[in-house]
Order: structure tokens, then C-alpha cells, then sequence
């Protein structure tokens, strides 16, 4: 099958990739760009181990062609280091095996940045796509209000 070279500007850098048309962003990231924070869990976008954000918008990478990225702003796990909810996520021990993770701080982030003001009932309705195995979701809502920065408990 034939590749094509795109650019993609992943984590505020330009990256070019030559890529199948077929080619998912997630296994662009990981297996063309070494970047593995995103995880391959389902792989049917139920999970959401795989959640990444383009133009400020959660996206499930194993259901975005690498080519549909073109011209957009992807930013993955590793460009989010020493953000507020990556910092809570260790405080607060949001984690076990740490698989989901990524996934996990990818969509809380996007949250942050699209509702300062959530309650509990949007924490709850946002957290409604992904999952976790093995760890409590309590743990994980706790680095979320912690990481708000106007945070209103709900009704
Ligand atoms: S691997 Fe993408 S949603 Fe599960
Ligand atoms: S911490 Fe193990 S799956 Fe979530």
C-alpha cells in the first residue's frame, strides 16, 4: 500500500510522516512518532486509553486517520507535562496499573480547559468515556477538583 509524507504539528513541533491512507493517529504516534503515551486498549473508541486532543477537543486516536490530522493541533500525554492535572494525578494517586492513564489525564485536561466552573454532575457525565480497570474513579475525581480552578460542588 502506498504512504504519503504529511506534516502534523503534534505538541507544538512540526512532524513529518509518511503514512498509509488507512493509517489510524494512534499508530502513527506511536509506532512512526516513538510517542506511546496514548494506548491501544479497545480500539473501537470505547475505552478511551487512546484519548489525545486535537484543536482543544478530546479525540479518541483509534478512530482519527493520521491524514485527518493534517492541519489541526494535536497535542498528546507527553505534551502536558507539569500541568496542573497531571501534577493532582499524582497527588491525589489517581492510578493503578496507570494503562488508562494517559487516556484519563488527556480527557480531564480538555475538561479544565472547557469548563473552570464544572460541579460533580459534569465531572461525572465527562468521565462517562473512559474506563478504568483497576483503580477508583473517586481518586480521579478528587485530581480533577483539585485541578479546577473555580470548582463548585454540584446539587
Ligand atoms: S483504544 Fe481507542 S477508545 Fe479504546
Ligand atoms: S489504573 Fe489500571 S486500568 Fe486504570
Amino acid at each position: 500500500m502506498s504512504k504519503a509524507e504529511i506534516s502534523l504539528t503534534i505538541n507544538d513541533e512540526e512532524r513529518r510522516v509518511y503514512v498509509r491512507y488507512a493509517d489510524t493517529l494512534l499508530h502513527v504516534l506511536r509506532e512512526e512518532l516513538d510517542l506511546t503515551g496514548a494506548k491501544p486498549g479497545c480500539l473501537n473508541g470505547d475505552c478511551g486509553a487512546c484519548t489525545i486532543n486535537v484543536d482543544g477537543d478530546p479525540m479518541k486516536s483509534c478512530l482519527m486517520l493520521a491524514v485527518e490530522a493534517f492541519d489541526k493541533k494535536v497535542t498528546t500525554v507527553e505534551g502536558l507535562k507539569n500541568t496542573p492535572i497531571q501534577t493532582q494525578f499524582i497527588e491525589k494517586f489517581a492510578f493503578q496499573c496507570g494503562y488508562c492513564t494517559p487516556g484519563f489525564i488527556m480527557n480531564c485536561h480538555a475538561l479544565i480547559q472547557k469548563y473552570p466552573n464544572a460541579d460533580d454532575t459534569v465531572i461525572k457525565d465527562w468521565l462517562e468515556s473512559n474506563i478504568c480497570r483497576c483503580t477508583g474513579y473517586q481518586e480521579i475525581e478528587e485530581a480533577i477538583k483539585a485541578a479546577l480552578p473555580n470548582y463548585q460542588q454540584g446539587t
